[in-house]
């Protein structure tokens, strides 16, 4: 999508926009030097680890590891696409997005479709409040829904007969219904596809209906029929009920991921109103991703038999790949025989609250889960432990709960067996997010290989330079990468970079993680001079020379002649920007 918006647009707006007065718009902060600090809106702290800075265009917690531009803020912050993110930031800054030619065709294109699907599911809203939707009210009422949430959910009924949406909706609605398949044309003429079944509208980001779900009322061999999927609606990426759950609660931060429709609603029914339902599976990595776009912190509630830990597993495993510092994810494996909607009519809301509270983080879900079966005194089985969770954590980026748990991994197979029985009985709270915090506080001394990509980061032009100096030598792997990257995608520019990284998540995620641990970012100055000195030693040892001797030879600035002044200029690097 990044791409219907031209790129020069794009750069004038994270020119334009005061980074330190965005962020100060939605979180207090507090002005540190020339930065800003605040407590972190991404993750839970007490002590402020958030710092803005302005000069330099980003942001960067020391506590969880988030970090970005003026444009992932957004997103973040707001859980917008690109797009959207952009129409925000333009909005503020009072600029006009100029989408180009064919962007505005894809947007009325998808607009007339959503259209007609606000149309139907008013339509099916009406027919449940009709006198043929009385079946249908009586049964969402037997399920124990009221009125507010049947409305608040925008729940309908489509009738039983085959054609009536079809035949309600005027001529240039019939052909956007048909497309989206909510009416079928399969055997040439118009059929609704959904009869005789409670409606779910699901809904997009900005309250748009794309597409439903529909529940039979009987013993229809098909329990579920949902919309195919269209133009305005791709399964993997849609989050069932996330546009209510947005709309319940102000600051999101945490989603609980349950399987069903009727899940959703009756959470929400029982005042937790912060669940949705991934379409198909909550498993996948689009899922997943789409997900974490959203919070940082993720509840997956899953039913307590084979299937739901084979579920568990699966969404385990493909979260491994994802696991940066500060995203937080925990297991809710369901009593047998319930799902969250039976269990939460039968416990109430405070009991169910107490289990997402109590649920397991993902690291002692999956050390659980691999030892089980295991007998953990026999050296047989902890080399078998080691054997079934290494290749688990290989997949995890760097980070520090990667370190976390790869220590763990050893500690538990290692001889301590005490250790071991002590663990399993702790109870499920704190443990690795807290430890996670405290180690990222550590401030490291900069290795060179940081050093090098700091600078690359204030003076993109200096990447071909740097390139060549990391060809030599193998102790500047990242700035290696760092410099290759801008090369390969024609950056000339900090204005040009800082646009890259706004498009481009992987390569943020990897450069802008560099500052983890790091609490004192050198000055510009300070970060070019050390890079100029390892590019070229000797002449940095010169340039350093003369500066001092011109200096020394003269008592103050006024003594030297213009072209000494014009040097001493030069030399400190002040003529640059
Ligand atoms: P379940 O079979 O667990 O149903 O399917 P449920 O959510 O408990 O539904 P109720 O309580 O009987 O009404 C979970 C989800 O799987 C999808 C639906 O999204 C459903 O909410 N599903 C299920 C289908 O798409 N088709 C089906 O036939 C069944
Ligand atoms: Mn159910």
């Amino acid at each position: 999508m990044s791409g219907l918006i031209p790129q020069r647009f794009v750069e004038d707006l994270l020119d334009r926009i005061d980074l330190a007065e965005l962020i100060g718009s939605r979180v207090t902060l507090k002005k540190a030097g020339g930065n800003y600090k605040a407590r972190c809106p991404f993750h839970d702290e007490k002590t402020p680890s958030f710092n803005v800075r302005p000069d330099k265009g980003f942001y960067h917690c020391f506590g969880c590891g988030a970090h970005g531009d003026a444009i992932s803020f957004v997103r973040e912050f707001d859980g917008l696409g690109f797009t959207d993110a952009v129409e925000e930031l333009a909005r503020r800054a009072g600029m006009e997005v100029p989408y180009d030619q064919n962007a505005r065709q894809e947007m009325q294109q998808a607009r007339t479709l959503t259209d007609a699907l606000d149309y139907a599911s008013r339509f099916y809203q009406g027919s449940l409040r009709g006198q043929q939707g009385e079946f249908a009210r009586d049964y969402l009422k037997q399920r124990g829904l009221d009125d507010s949430i049947i409305e608040q959910y925008m729940l309908g009924y489509a009738p039983g007969t085959g054609t009536a949406l079809f035949d309600s909706a005027s001529k240039d609605l019939q052909a956007p219904l048909i497309e989206t398949g909510t009416v079928s044309d399969r055997y040439g003429r118009p059929r609704d596809l959904f009869r005789n079944r409670v409606m779910f509208p699901i809904r997009n980001s900005r309250g748009k209906t794309i597409a439903f779900g529909g529940r039979a009322l009987g013993d229809d061999k098909a329990k579920y029929i949902n919309s195919p999927e269209s133009d305005v609606f791709h399964k993997s990426r849609e989050i069932y009920g996330l546009y209510e759950a947005k709309q319940s609660i102000r600051q999101l931060d945490k989603l609980l991921v349950v399987e069903g429709y009727m899940d959703v609603i009756a959470l929400a029914q029982n005042g937790i109103h912060f669940a949705v339902a991934t379409l198909g599976t909550a498993t996948n990595q689009d899922s997943l991703s789409a997900l974490l776009k959203q919070v940082r912190h993720l509840v997956f509630c899953f039913d307590g038999d084979q299937a739901g830990y084979r579920a568990a597993d699966k969404a385990m495993e493909n979260a491994l790949e994802l696991l940066t510092d500060g995203l937080h994810l925990q297991f809710l494996m369901m009593p047998d025989g319930e799902d969250p909607d039976t269990l939460v009519r039968k416990e109430g809301a405070e009991a169910f609250q107490k289990r997402i509270d109590g649920a397991t983080p993902l690291s002692r879900y999956l050390f659980n889960r691999q030892s089980e079966g295991l007998d953990l005194t026999l050296p047989e089985d902890r080399g078998e432990l080691k054997a079934r969770t290494e290749p688990l954590l290989r997949k995890m980026p760097k980070s520090t709960l990667r370190d976390a748990m790869w220590h763990e991994m050893l500690r538990l197979c290692g001889n301590n067996r005490g250790d071991w029985q002590n663990r399993r009985q702790k109870n499920g709270k704190g443990g690795y997010s807290e430890r996670r915090v405290q180690e990222q506080r550590i401030d490291v001394k900069l290795s060179k290989d940081t050093q090098l990509c700091l600078a690359l980061l204030e003076a993109p032009d200096m990447a071909s330079e740097i390139a060549e100096l990391c060809r030599s030598s193998r102790q500047y792997r990242q700035a290696g990468q760092f410099a290759g990257w801008i090369l390969e995608a024609g950056i000339k520019d900090r204005r040009s970079l800082i646009y890259q990284l706004a498009t481009d998540k992987r390569a943020r995620d990897q450069f802008y993680g560099l500052f983890d641990g790091i609490e004192h970012v050198p000055a510009r100055e300070q970060t070019l001079a050390g890079a100029r000195e390892m590019l070229n030693p000797n002449q940095e040892v010169a340039r350093k020379q003369r500066l001092a001797s011109l200096l020394s030879e003269k008592r103050s600035l006024a003594d030297l002649t213009a072209e000494e002044r014009q040097e001493l200029k030069a030399l400190s690097g002040q003529s640059d920007d």
